[in-house]
C-alpha cells in the first residue's frame, strides 16, 4: 500500500490530493515503476484528469462495479485492466506472475484492503488539512517500522513531510 496522509488522516479533497509535494511524487514513481498498481474508479479518473493518461510504465488495474464505466475504460484505455472485485484483481496479478501489487487508493480501496496488505509506504505530511477522504485508523501494534526518513521541508508551501516504510508483523 502506498499513501500520503496528513496529520488528521486526510488523503483527498474534491477528487485530488490537497498538497503538492514533488519529491513524494518522485518517490511514488520510483517505488511503483514496472509493478502493477491497483486503484478505485475515482482515483483512476483523478489521475486521468491530472495526467491525461493512466500511470505510464505500470500495469494500471482499476476496480469498479459499474458495467458502463468498465466498458468506457476498456474502450478508451485498452492497456488498463478493469475488475469488479479485489479478489478478481489479485487473481489477475497471480496469473500474470507479478511479484507484488501496489494499492494506491483512494479511501474506499484503502479501507477494504488495509488488513490484507503486507507493507505500507506512508508519506506523513506534518499538517492538518481540510478533506473529504481519509485513511483508515491504523492498528499500530500490527506493524513494525522498517524505515523512517528524517523530516524534509517543501519550501514553497512550508510543509514538513517524511517517508515511512512499515511491514506487517508476522
Ligand atoms: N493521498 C493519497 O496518497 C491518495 C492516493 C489515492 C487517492 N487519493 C484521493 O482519494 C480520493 C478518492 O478516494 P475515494 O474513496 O473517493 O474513491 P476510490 O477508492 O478511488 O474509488 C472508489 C470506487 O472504486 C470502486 N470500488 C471500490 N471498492 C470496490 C470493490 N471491492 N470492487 C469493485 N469496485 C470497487 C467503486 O467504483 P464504482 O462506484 O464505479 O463501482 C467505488 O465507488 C481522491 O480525492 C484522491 O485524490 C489520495
Amino acid at each position: 500500500m502506498v499513501v500520503a496522509i496528513s496529520s488528521n488522516r486526510v488523503i483527498g479533497k474534491g477528487g485530488k490530493i490537497p498538497w503538492y509535494l514533488p519529491e513524494d511524487l518522485q518517490m511514488f514513481k520510483r517505488l511503483t515503476l514496472t509493478h502493477p498498481v491497483l486503484m478505485g474508479r475515482k482515483t483512476f479518473f483523478s489521475i486521468i484528469n491530472q495526467l491525461g493518461k493512466p500511470l505510464p510504465q505500470r500495469q494500471n488495474l482499476v476496480l469498479t462495479k459499474d458495467e458502463k464505466i468498465k466498458k468506457i475504460i476498456n474502450q478508451d484505455y485498452s492497456a488498463v485492466e478493469v475488475f469488479s472485485s479485489f479478489e478478481d484483481a489479485i487473481a489477475w496479478v497471480e496469473k500474470n506472475e507479478f511479484e507484488k501489487v501496489f494499492i494506491i487508493g483512494g479511501e474506499k480501496i484503502y479501507r477494504e484492503t488495509l488488513h490484507k496488505c503486507q507493507e505500507m509506504f506512508l508519506t506523513e505530511v506534518d499538517a492538518n488539512f481540510d478533506g473529504d477522504t481519509f485513511f483508515p485508523e491504523i492498528k499500530w501494534d500490527s506493524w513494525v517500522a522498517i524505515e523512517k526518513s528524517t523530516w524534509k521541508l517543501e519550501k514553497k508551501c512550508e510543509l514538513r513531510y517524511r517517508f515511512c516504510h512499515f511491514r506487517r508483523k508476522t
